[in-house]
């Protein structure tokens, strides 16, 4: 690709990438023959970042920030450290809400452009450079809409008494509180340095402190390259309890022991994965139990998995998301999804690594429920997409819209059922010797599922036409659907569980049915199969037994919850808004609003959404403002 200069470029990415406000002010509109050249040259490989980072090679990231809980906002600067061998006259960063002050390029005061605001994808940075430059630094505060970011009041902890703040910055959030490269093929180290009110302490994915110290000041340092959106902070007062010599758990004062409690395993968690796919390669593992507005289930930051608190059962079944996370350390973290259409690479594999773990740590009995459970979800991913619905293809195309649209149980489900289904066809042995080499020797490497598959042919299929007829590879991944060779697991538990089932469905009263040593997963598969709506009479009769309503397992009570609302059994209701107004995890209160808008109680989703909307992440509230209808008030 020939050499233009600053102008010329800037116009380049414009015009692909923003909308016309920019093109406007440029002087040469350039042509279509122009815009065909960039947009098929290989410079834009991930159209979900801005930045150039394949024309110029960012090494390092030094992050100096203050963190204003009363302003809400993140302000202070990202110094890059950078190698331009190629040239080029200008560094792309991707920026979302951010105000850039000023920016530094080797230590001297210089110009920069922010792009035209692009929808999903903020705005681009150039800031011009020399072939010589080294380090450019970005002053800059994050806006009010920053995406990554949820603050929480005082009231909005387990505490009540200090106030928290936490990032998610996958899949490309990142760049709402840090000018980044912000793209899963684009890796670096970073060294920080948080400060933060006094009495709170900072965390993020790399070294980190395990206790409070009096000046607010925070330094962290992570020696392994990783890409942006594993960047992560969290702001809160916390506690660090120690598991064994290399894991560890930190939750607020009050969740500590709770959490140390249910995560007692997490050091032989990391032994078994070690035993299953190599030598886990981040030093600690430790694992941050947050308050209940948190978004997700859990976020595999490096060092430090971020958690939902409503994995603490007590019992510890639910610590399979754990496993999860862990796993990422290896799938996803290590070898990492080259753009978000690639994200089966990262969360199929996760999901079969996590049962494995799930399986050693347990037994195949115990691992065949979650086999079973995640079958269920891919068979109602589906029906909901639609089975022609090319979003059911693994390799997706995302071209346009939010990678936020990738996130259903296609990658998860069927990516895990697609990695089982080359195991059972080849033999565990063979298979996770596979892996093993497939992790180490794209350790710290991107992925995409083209390189994937020609990895596979060369080292397993090895040109097997008999095995290559019974994956039926290119159906997988390309098509459509759930093919016909999806794999099945053995039922045995789920088996008692459906005759139980069975019979309470024929009259038997609850208190006869045998539900001894029940875990939470069968639990799970006996309410799953009931009829919905159930009627009112047999969800109290099961209520009385089994007391579902007041459960203090998150996941038994959401699909209590979900099903009461279809039966409109409103003696679940007050407990049902309790949860509603305390957790955020969006897989669980996603379909709770959803049922209320389906099944005619829209005035109550839409008044309870009103209350509780302001405890919700930005990404949840973003999801939910559309299910329920929301419009904001204006400001
Ligand atoms: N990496 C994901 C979370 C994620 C994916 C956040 C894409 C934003 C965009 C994480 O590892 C995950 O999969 N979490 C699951 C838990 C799991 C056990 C399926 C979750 O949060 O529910
Ligand atoms: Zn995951």
């Amino acid at each position: 690709m020939p050499e233009y200069n600053f102008t010329q470029r800037m116009k380049h990415y414009f015009l692909v990438l923003a909308t016309g406000v920019f093109l406007a002010s440029c002087q040469n509109t350039a042509s279509i023959e122009d815009h065909n050249t960039v947009a098929d040259s290989t410079v834009v490989k991930d159209l979900h970042t801005q930045s150039n980072a394949d024309r110029v090679s960012i090494k390092h990231l030094d992050l100096d920030i203050a963190v204003d809980f009363k302003k809400r906002e993140i302000a202070g600067s990202a110094t890059w450290t950078i190698a331009n061998e190629k040239h080029t006259d200008s560094i792309l960063l991707d920026t979302y809400d951010l105000t850039i002050d000023s920016v530094k390029v080797d230590g001297r005061t210089a110009s920069f452009r922010l792009g035209s605001f692009v929808p999903h994808l903020g705005q681009v940075l150039a800031i011009p450079i020399t072939n010589e430059t080294e380090k450019l630094t970005i002053f800059y505060k994050t806006g009010r809409n920053a995406r990554a970011l949820q603050w929480l009041t005082p009231e909005q902890t387990l505490s009540k008494s200090h106030p928290f703040l936490y990032t998610q910055s996958e899949s490309i959030y990142a760049r709402s509180w840090i000018p980044a490269p912000d793209g899963p093929g684009i890796r670096f180290t970073y060294n920080a340095r948080v400060s933060v009110p006094a009495h709170l302490m900072a965390l993020m994915s790399a070294s980190n402190p395990q206790q409070k110290n009096d000046s607010g000041i925070y330094h962290f340092e992570m020696d392994l390259p990783v890409p942006a959106y594993l960047l992560a902070l969290a702001v809160g007062d916390l506690r660090f309890r120690a598991v064994d010599a290399r894991t560890g758990v930190y939750a607020e004062p009050s969740m500590i022991d709770k959490a140390a409690h249910e995560l007692a395993d997490l050091g032989r968690m990391v032994t078994t994965a070690e035993s299953l796919y190599g030598p886990y390669r981040w030093g600690r593992y430790d694992v941050l139990v947050l308050p209940p507005g948190f978004p997700i289930g859990g976020m595999e930051n490096p060092r430090l998995t971020f958690a939902t608190p409503t994995i603490i059962a007590g019992d510890r079944s639910l610590v399979n998301l754990i496993a999860h996370e862990l796993a990422h350390s290896w799938s996803g973290n290590l070898v990492t999804n080259a753009t978000w259409n690639d994200f089966w690479l990262n969360e199929g594999f996760t999901m079969y690594f996590e049962r494995r773990i799930s399986e050693a740590m347990n037994d195949k009995g115990y691992a065949d429920m979650l086999w079973e459970l995640g079958y269920q979800d891919l068979v109602a991913e589906v029906d909901r997409i639609g089975k022609d619905s090319k979003d059911t293809r693994l390799k997706l195309d995302l071209t346009g819209r939010d990678p936020d649209d990738g996130l259903t149980d296609i990658a998860y489900e069927k990516g895990a059922h697609f990695l089982k289904l080359i195991e059972n066809n080849v033999g565990r042995q063979r298979f996770d010797s596979f892996l093993r080499h497939y992790f180490d020797e794209h350790a710290f490497k991107t992925m995409n599922t083209r390189d994937f598959l020609s990895y596979l042919d060369s080292h397993l299929i090895k040109g097997d036409k008999e095995l290559a007829a019974k994956l039926r590879v290119n159906e997988w991944v390309y098509g459509t659907g759930i093919p016909s060779n999806v794999p099945r697991v053995d039922q045995d538990r789920f088996e008692k569980v459906d005759e139980q089932r069975g019979k309470f469905l024929k009259g038997t009263t609850p208190a006869e049915l045998t539900t001894q040593g029940w875990t939470t997963h069968e639990w799970l598969h006996f309410l799953r199969g009931l009829p919905r709506p159930l009627p009112q009479e047999e969800m109290t009769r099961l209520d009385q037994a089994f007391h579902f309503t007041q459960s203090g397992n998150s996941e038994i009570a959401d699909l209590w919850f979900v099903m009461s609302l279809a039966a409109h059994y409103e003696a679940a209701y007050p407990e049902m808004q309790t949860f509603l107004s305390e957790v955020g995890r969006r897989k669980f209160i996603e379909p709770l609003y959803e049922e209320m808008m389906k099944s005619g109680q829209q005035n109550m989703a839409r008044e309870l959404y009103r209350q509780y909307r302001p405890n919700y992440h930005p990404l949840a509230q973003m999801t939910l403002d559309e299910i329920v209808g929301y419009k904001e008030p204006d400001r």
